[in-house]
């Protein structure tokens, strides 16, 4: 089964085509293309994600983006003749489809309806959960294609697309994508900057949350930190930088910690629930940043706050992960979502499953795929996703999984 996918929730624009061999609960995988245009220097202007800016630069980016995707898999066949003057009826229809995208319509007119029909089984695309004039245009897209190349929908969930990418492992010797067979049921830390969910998965498309985030989610709280610190977004990438710094022997040498005596709270570490709550964390680096000038002045004081700051969500996601997964008695735990990049979140887990959980195993996304992209959307649509008609798909903002 060939499936393209597309995903357009957010700051960045991917496109993924991919070949799919073997049964659902074996599946293997053979990536024809996987491509991600990021939005995100423009909206670091910003200071974060500008929803009509994403619009509109999706708008921008999905045709060149499919014609390099299709030349890539060797898909992009030579133009056919004629067809418009046929096809004048289903023309209108994708206007029609398209009609609050004028800019992709335009494109979608001159670039895409001249192709032939390419070899494609279904077409997936992220229905939330996410920005929704950002949704919206990866939705009406593959609606303008699936109705002109007459081939199936497959809408997904982001967060699903995100828990299936740590399935998705580059093979050392040829560095083709393989997918890692999980054992039920399996626990999964969803940390993005959207969301922070622990999922219990009871087997594919059996999902239950049993933790969230009561308040900011942990990439949240990693970009707003970071913009108190006068770093810029995302603020994940850039904290985690800063905080590296104080590893190195200059600051090592300045003892730093007992120099500065920083110590922010870890929120809800000891509840007996699963929840999370990140945003009493960014008033502490606040207040801590507006009482101590002086640290907050200086480069390694910065570094030290980073630090401080990047060990309390990392010490909290991670126990709570391995409590989740002994209560639950799992057999596998995922990472995933924009946060899973975090190296000492990684290392941590890792570590903290060996030592606690032995026979469990933990599969984390490779680095290129931590981030938003298609690929992740492709597997997720080939395992559990369902072919929808349509006009029945449509963005849904605020979408669950469970
Ligand atoms: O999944 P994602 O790319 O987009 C959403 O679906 O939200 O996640 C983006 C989030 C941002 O908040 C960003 O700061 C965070 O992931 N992030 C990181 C790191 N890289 C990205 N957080 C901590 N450490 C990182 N290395
Ligand atoms: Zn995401």
């Amino acid at each position: 089964m060939r499936i393209l996918a597309i995903e357009t929730s957010c700051d960045e624009t991917a496109i993924a085509i991919a070949d799919f061999f073997g049964g659902k609960n074996k599946p293997q995988i053979k990536v024809l293309s996987n491509m991600v245009s990021s939005q995100v220097a423009l909206h670091a202007k910003f200071g974060g994600v500008v929803p009509n800016l994403a619009k509109r630069e999706h708008q921008r980016n999905l045709v060149p983006l499919l014609l390099s995707a299709f030349q890539k898999a060797g898909l992009l066949n030579s133009k056919i003749k004629n067809q418009k003057s046929k096809l004048q009826s289903k023309i209108q229809n994708v206007e029609k489809i398209l009609e609050r995208e004028p800019e992709l319509l335009k494109r979608f007119k001159k670039y895409v309806l001249p192709l032939s029909k390419p070899k494609i089984d279904a077409i997936a695309v992220t229905y939330g959960p996410g920005l929704a004039p950002a949704l919206w245009v990866g939705i009406n897209f593959v609606k303008a294609l699936a109705h002109w190349w007459n081939v199936p929908l497959i809408p997904m969930n982001h967060m699903e697309g995100h828990l299936f990418s740590a399935f998705l492992q580059k093979e050392e010797k040829n560095s083709k994508f393989k997918i890692l067979n999980s054992k039920f049921p399996a626990l999964t830390l969803l940390a993005s900057g959207g969301h922070t969910e622990l999922i219990l998965m009871k087997g594919c498309g059996k999902y239950k949350i049993i933790g969230e985030t009561l308040d900011d989610a942990a990439g949240e709280a990693f970009d707003k930190a970071a913009r108190l610190l006068g770093l810029g977004y995302p603020g994940g990438p850039a904290i985690a930088a800063l905080a590296a710094k104080i590893q190195n022997a200059k600051f090592k040498s300045q003892n730093y910690n007992s120099k500065f005596k920083i110590r922010f709270p870890r929120p809800m570490l000891n509840s007996k629930d699963y929840n999370f709550s990140f945003s009493g964390l960014k008033t502490a680096v606040l207040y801590f940043l507006r009482d101590h000038p002086s640290i907050a002045k200086s480069k390694t004081g910065r570094a030290a706050v980073a630090k401080e700051f990047q060990d309390a969500v990392v010490e909290v996601l991670v126990a709570k992960t391995i409590r989740a997964a002994k209560a639950c008695k799992v057999k596998t735990i995922l990472l995933g979502g924009g946060v899973a990049a975090n190296r000492l979140l990684r290392e941590k887990l890792q570590d903290a499953v060996r030592e606690n959980l032995p026979h469990v195993s933990c599969f984390m996304p490779q680095a290129s795929l931590t981030g938003d992209n298609a690929l992740m959307i492709a597997l997720a649509a080939y395992v559990s996703g369902k072919k929808k008609t349509p006009t029945a798909v449509g963005a849904e903002a605020n979408l669950r999984l469970g």
